[in-house]
């Protein structure tokens, strides 16, 4: 990990107080894992507890009023000074992914806590009530299945999502029941008429903005994402007896069907396909694999490419696996479609934009966002930030200090002019 350094400190953070505060803060998160040696937090995890009672601590030194929920998302609530009751919702993630970086969630977090901080020292009071949500899961780890944080609050974990089950076979729907924080959990629910819009700060984790030499872009919308298991099923053999041409090898099936995905991708604009985890069985190196799973995560900013992309998938791997003697099991875990920021949101947070940077950067979103989520009970918008590289999803992710706190100016900026 990176020792961050402050090299000059904008404008409104001139004393460097808030954001030498907001980057210890992302440094203790970067601390709480339930992996030694590595940052790990996945949903209901001790370590992603811990995060989240860390986070409210901070809020309640705020002077938030402090509750989680049970599927362990944190909420810190800042009245406003009563003119109107619609809320600004302000949230970003707690969980992480398997050896991640410290940026990805907590940024938004921690951003969020130093944007208030900052008006409060300039005096500013705003009109509407903050709520400040710091979301369980938004990577899917534990159940492949993301935004599960989101999806509680926006009132979306349907029948499908709570079925889903983790790897050791438990549903959604037990574990929320069984882990977590159960004492004094609140229910929290979010809809358009209670609140006028879903704010997210958080890195790029692209190259466009460091290529441009720009700090600061406004999101304009989030790419359609699915999400599969899937299951390649054959036979168990002896490995030095069996003939080559004999063989009903599930792993070699899997491995062609996962470079086929990668040829689509490959030859499509803009089309992704991963398989981010594989497990064979019976696993041992003298056994043909009998059954071979794997992840398939894919995504495209139309919906409709998406859904033709995943259906020549599903086409060219029932062809390999009849082939090779196999059975294929294609099984959709998470489908979300890509989700548009809102208009007015977009340009307001572009005159914020300019007004810290001097520039209008609109930029969309390859990764998955708890917007997604937000977006179907409220007008959603987020600010993102230069990260090194545009590497994320690594342990060297890094943001500059000096790009923090233009994130936190902009998220500053914009709350006060959302002020009546
Ligand atoms: C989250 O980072 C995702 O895009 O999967
Ligand atoms: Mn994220
Ligand atoms: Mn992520």
């Amino acid at each position: 990990m990176h020792a961050m350094v402050i090299q000059h400190l904008p404008g409104k953070l001139m004393d460097g107080e808030i954001l030498r505060r907001a980057i210890e803060r992302i440094d203790e998160l970067g601390r709480i894992s339930d992996m030694p040696g590595e940052l790990r937090r996945t949903f209901l995890s001790k370590a992603n507890l811990a995060a989240g009672a860390c986070v409210m601590k901070w809020m309640g030194g705020l002077g938030m009023e402090v509750a989680h929920d049970a599927g362990g998302t944190v909420r810190g609530i800042l009245p406003g000074n009563g003119h109107t009751s619609r809320a600004i919702i302000i949230g970003s993630h707690l969980d992480t992914v398997i050896d991640a970086g410290k940026y990805d969630g907590a940024l938004g977090i921690i951003c969020a806590l130093a944007a208030l901080e900052l008006l409060r020292k300039e005096g500013c009071k705003l009109d509407y009530p903050v709520h400040l949500l710091g979301f369980s899961d938004e990577e899917g780890v534990r159940f492949q299945s993301a935004y599960l944080g989101s999806a509680g609050v926006a009132g979306l974990l349907g029948p499908d999502l709570l079925a889903v089950r983790d790897e050791a076979g438990k549903t959604l729907a037990e574990v929320l029941l069984t882990e977590g924080w159960k004492a004094g959990a609140e229910v929290f629910s979010y809809d358009e008429f209670s609140s006028s819009g879903y704010l997210e700060l958080h890195i790029e984790q692209g190259r466009v903005l460091e290529e441009a030499g720009e700090a600061i872009a406004i999101v304009s919308g989030i790419r359609g994402q699915a999400r599969l298991r899937v299951t390649v099923e054959g036979l168990a053999d002896h490995a030095g007896t069996t003939p080559m041409n004999l063989r009903r090898d599930a792993l070699t099936g899997a491995a062609e069907c996962v470079l086929m995905a990668e040829g689509l991708a490959r030859e499509s604009s803009a089309l992704v396909a991963t398989a981010g985890t594989f497990k064979v069985r019976p696993g041992a190196s003298n056994v043909i694999p009998q059954l071979a799973e794997f992840t398939l995560d894919v995504r495209h900013m139309e919906d409709g490419f998406l859904n033709d992309s995943l259906e020549r998938m599903r086409r060219n791997f029932t062809a390999i696996c009849e082939r090779r003697g196999l059975r294929l099991g294609w099984n959709p875990v998470q489908i979300n479609h890509a989700v548009n920021c809102d208009e007015r949101m977009i340009a307001e947070l572009l005159d914020c934009a300019e007004s810290v940077t001097g520039k209008r950067r609109l930029l969309g979103s390859g990764a998955g966002h708890d917007g997604v989520m937000m977006s179907k009970v409220m007008p959603v918008g987020m600010i993102f930030v230069r990260c090194r590289a545009g590497l994320s999803h690594h342990p060297d992710e890094h943001v500059e200090a000096d790009d923090i706190g233009k994130g936190i100016e902009v998220m500053a900026e914009f709350l006060k002019r959302r002020n009546a």
